[in-house]
């Protein structure tokens, strides 16, 4: 019984993760493209950094004919086929390849058709696997050709690379002169920022047992996620550097739970920046 409850409940979770996937990023990364990438969409060559395990978003640019590349540095292999498996394997172990065989069976075709059936509803076409290039690389090494790109973009995965810098360079390097990147980054210092699931939907369903701001804090329930730990004004910097930067903007969580008390105790960060939840900044290559 309650592995049957956990079923529906994990599939319901799929549905959602979909859902946010097509009405929140998709949406998202399309308007963007739309408005500063001056071409139709069959003629757009793009690459999503870090696409992760189902890479939802570049299947859906790949389904309305785009010419889209994903990668991840982890798992991606859109048939999984046996010698995927057996590498996925060698490289993480049995429990981990288990339960990726089981999770991609159980729950992941919900997420594939929850994604269908909202690509259907607002274009009238259905979801195109075949010949999809998604590959695992990291950012900081793209095996890819340089000015080659019209469009990089990469939702909530910079704050788990350890070089930024070189990630960025390889942003730069592989976009055509004038090639837009769009980059979302979940801060750190805000209250989610330490990826703990108790604080995953702050204003929705705040923790009960971890302190808020725990991890600039006492760190009592650190997390196992690899995060870099930089703040939004070691980001622009950076970015900068290489790209003009055409619009920035923020979106905030959690003022309720932001008590004098915990102000006084993080006097190195401003109210704004334990506020901000995360940046949302589009580039343009020089
Ligand atoms: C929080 S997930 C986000 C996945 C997806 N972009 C989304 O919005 O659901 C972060 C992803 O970044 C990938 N990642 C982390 N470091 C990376 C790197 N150096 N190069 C490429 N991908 C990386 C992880 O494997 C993971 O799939």
């Amino acid at each position: 019984m309650f592995a049957n409850l956990n079923l529906r409940k994990n599939s319901r979770t799929n549905r959602e993760f979909a859902l946010h996937d097509y009405h929140n990023v998709f949406r998202e990364v399309r308007e963007v493209l739309e408005q500063y990438v001056p071409k139709e969409i069959e003629e757009v060559r793009m690459l999503e950094i870090g696409c992760g395990r189902r890479f939802g978003i570049t299947l859906l640019f790949h389904s309305l004919g785009a010419e889209a590349t994903g990668i991840d540095i982890d798992f991606v292999d859109p048939s999984f086929s046996l010698s995927g498996f057996l590498s996925l394997w060698k490289k993480s172990g049995f429990v981990r390849s288990a339960k990726l065989l089981f999770r991609r069976f159980l729950f992941d075709r919900t997420y594939y058709q929850t994604i269908e059936r909202e690509l259907e509803k607002e274009f009238g076409c259905r979801l195109r696997k075949d010949n999809i290039d998604v590959r695992r690389m990291s950012a900081c090494s793209l095996e890819l050709p340089g000015n080659h790109f019209d469009y990089v973009f990469s939702n909530a995965v910079f704050e788990h690379i350890r070089d930024i810098d070189k990630a960025s360079r390889e942003v730069s390097r592989v976009l055509i002169p004038g090639g837009i990147a769009f980059i979302s980054i979940h801060l750190f210092p805000s209250l989610s920022g330490a990826h703990n699931m108790e604080w995953r939907r702050p204003d929705e369903k705040p923790s009960t047992s971890v302190p808020p701001w725990d991890h600039l804090r006492q760190d009592l329930f650190p997390t196992d996620i690899f995060l870099n730990r930089l703040r939004e004004k070691d980001y622009l910097p950076v970015f900068q550097s290489r790209f003009s930067i055409i619009d920035l903007q923020s979106r905030y969580e959690g003022e309720r739970f932001l008590t004098d008390e915990i102000r006084r105790e993080l006097p190195d960060f401003s109210e704004e920046e334990l506020l901000k939840r995360s940046i949302k900044v589009v580039m343009k290559k020089r």
